[in-house]
């Protein structure tokens, strides 16, 4: 695991909708290294509160202009920080942390939902341009900006929302089952909210498909050193900052 603490220059921001933003930082090094399902620990220089570090998953990178971008729901005094900062401030970051996605799956379905959008997108990007099929679930179709980022990306992208205001009636569930009995797909990943997770990891199970999560859990130094984002794999306690933040699904034992 490399542990680069790069000072990096704030490229912009884009707001996504009225609690998301996108942020595109210029570091090199940190750009030329991250691999898919892996993150960074931020944080801004030219203010001193809040003390801690806040992790993020890469949402992308540019290497050749040595960017790459991170996206984030504006809810605690840490991001709300991250939010004021503009083009030319500097950002302090460690990274990239963790293990990242495995990618060998030649037919891969992503199924996201929510922020947990952010490092599949990457994962989409890393797989190449039409490899990828993405399942998104949200609320309603105005949480769906997303599909904007993975139309061009990904080759097939299902949808679906609590309210049909988009794409199939209901969670991811109500499609998922019929996307793996196709046949199509050799390996699923997902990152959302952890009743998604679960649900499509037993799903995946059940119809014999290789399934990786990536979870979140609170995180205060990163690095595996302070045990806070510790919880219960199967047959060991695992760190979700140093052994992940990607499993594979029967690896967790806690969610
Ligand atoms: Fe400290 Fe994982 S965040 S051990």
């Amino acid at each position: 695991m490399s542990k680069t603490i790069e000072l990096a220059k704030v490229v912009g921001q884009q707001v996504l909708n009225s609690s998301t933003k996108l942020i595109e930082v210029y570091a090199p090094k940190i750009a030329n290294e991250a691999v898919p399902g892996q993150f960074v620990n931020v944080k801004v220089c030219k203010n001193t509160a809040p003390l801690l570090r806040r992790p993020f998953g890469v949402a992308g990178v540019n290497r050749e202009a040595g960017t790459f971008t991170l996206m984030y729901r504006i809810i605690g005094e840490a991001t709300h920080i991250l939010a004021e900062v503009c083009s030319g401030d500097e950002l302090s970051i460690v990274g990239p942390l963790g293990k990242g996605f495995d990618m060998s799956a030649k037919k891969p379905l992503l199924v996201g939902g929510g922020l947990g959008l952010a490092p599949l997108l990457f994962l989409a990007q890393g797989f190449g341009v039409g490899k990828s099929d993405i399942l998104m679930g949200g609320r309603s179709a105005s949480e769906l900006f997303w599909t904007d980022f993975y139309e061009g990306l990904s080759e097939k992208v299902f949808l679906t929302t609590d309210d049909g205001t988009a794409g199939t009636k209901g969670t991811v569930m109500a499609v998922l089952p019929e996307l793996l009995a196709s046949g199509v797909y050799d390996c699923v990943y997902v990152c959302g909210p952890v009743p998604m997770m679960k649900a499509v990891a037993n799903a995946c199970l059940e119809a014999n498909v290789k399934c990786q999560v990536s979870l979140e859990k609170y995180m205060a130094c990163g690095l595996g050193a302070c045990l806070s984002c510790a919880c219960e794999g199967i047959g060991k306690r695992i760190k979700v900052c140093k052994d992940g933040p990607v499993f594979w699904a029967e690896e967790v034992g806690e969610w």
